[in-house]
């Protein structure tokens, strides 16, 4: 398909600054610049591309299937599983491809938006890093996968549209770097440590090891920037917080990939139903639920630490079923 058929044009608008300090003014984002340089890989020399990946054993663990439990999916002959585990799978890793490329835009916007030279250095570093992470990803899905690049689901295109669009720095690096990266990240370490397949662990390995530093780019430089909002942006990030919350945490349903399998309409909504009575269920698996509560963890300790978790922004969190005592035990 001709990429300006599969492409959307985002309108935007933002200051650029153009500063002409040279000094270094933020020593701690100097050294995550530092350790961005230090730590660069190369996705086409240092990923062992001649491994295939092995059709009958899949890709992710059965457990990460989504639809994993209910009659439904256990009734399918073990073949039809199999091509789910390859389909599901690379739905999912879709979903993270088209995120590292709105990541790598997002980025490149910052670059121009940040005030100071130490974030501009870092930000440009990440740049290179999301484009990275696109090429590995991509080239894993063209080349080891059959090609299957599943269309960005609802939720992805909503939260790009809002962060691309976005004209105030803050608000962008809330959206990616402090809570979308913070998702990106647990799932990330739980496929490394859960998949099947071990080419795509080794990528996910990788692509960890730079998603440390794109927390960090938050937690460094959201601090003072929150502290001096006007109460009318802080208004606005806390309803943009809640907007993405909801966005990244309200699971996707995978239609396409049941599709491919050739299930039926009638299947599919059966599994629709039964997979959120699961998810509330006890039997609900043992590394889901750890999945979520680690991430839970994450973002609330990442909101505290730069400013961001307050009496209102808590009140919302809990109606989402987070639990905000977690910092204080993490
Ligand atoms: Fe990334
Ligand atoms: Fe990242």
């Amino acid at each position: 398909m001709p990429s300006n058929l599969i492409a959307d044009r985002i309108p935007t608008s933002f200051d650029t600054t153009f500063q002409r300090y040279y000094a270094v003014e933020a020593p701690d984002l100097r050294r995550l610049y530092e350790n961005a340089k230090r730590d660069q890989w190369n996705a086409s020399r240092d990923i062992d591309w001649a491994i295939d990946v092995d059709p009958e054993r899949g890709i992710f663990a059965d457990e990460l299937i989504d639809g994993h439990g209910t009659t439904t999916i256990s009734r399918l002959e073990r073949r039809d599983f199999q091509r789910l585990n390859i389909e599901f799978s690379c739905w999912r890793l879709s979903q993270l491809l088209h995120g590292e490329e709105g990541a790598m835009l997002a980025c490149s916007q910052l670059v121009d938006m940040v005030p100071g030279n130490d974030a501009k250095f870092f930000q440009a570093t990440q740049v290179v890093d999301e484009a990275r992470h696109t090429e590995v990803l991509s080239r894993y899905l063209l080349e080891k996968c059959g090609g299957r690049i599943y269309p960005m689901t609802g939720n992805v295109k909503t939260l790009f549209d809002y962060i691309l669009g976005q004209g105030k720095w803050f608000i962008k690096t809330v959206g990616l770097q402090l809570l979308a990266e913070t998702f990106a990240v647990s799932l990330f370490r739980m496929l490394m440590e859960t998949a099947k397949d071990p080419l795509l662990r080794e990528i996910c390995r990788r692509i960890l090891a730079d998603e440390s530093r794109h927390m960090g780019f938050s937690i460094l430089s959201l601090p003072d920037e929150i502290r001096g909002l006007s109460s009318g942006d802080l208004h606005e990030l806390e309803d943009f917080t809640r907007e993405a919350l909801v966005l990244i945490m309200t699971g996707q349903f995978p239609r396409e990939a049941y599709e491919a399998i050739g299930m039926n309409a009638v299947d599919i909504e059966a599994v629709r139903k039964a997979r959120k009575e699961i998810a509330l269920g006890s039997e609900y698996s043992l590394f889901r639920k750890l999945f979520r509560r680690e991430m839970h963890q994450t973002v609330v300790s990442n909101m505290q630490k730069v400013g961001l978790l307050n009496e209102r922004t808590s009140a919302f969190m809990r109606e989402m079923g987070i639990n905000t005592t977690l910092a204080a035990t993490a």
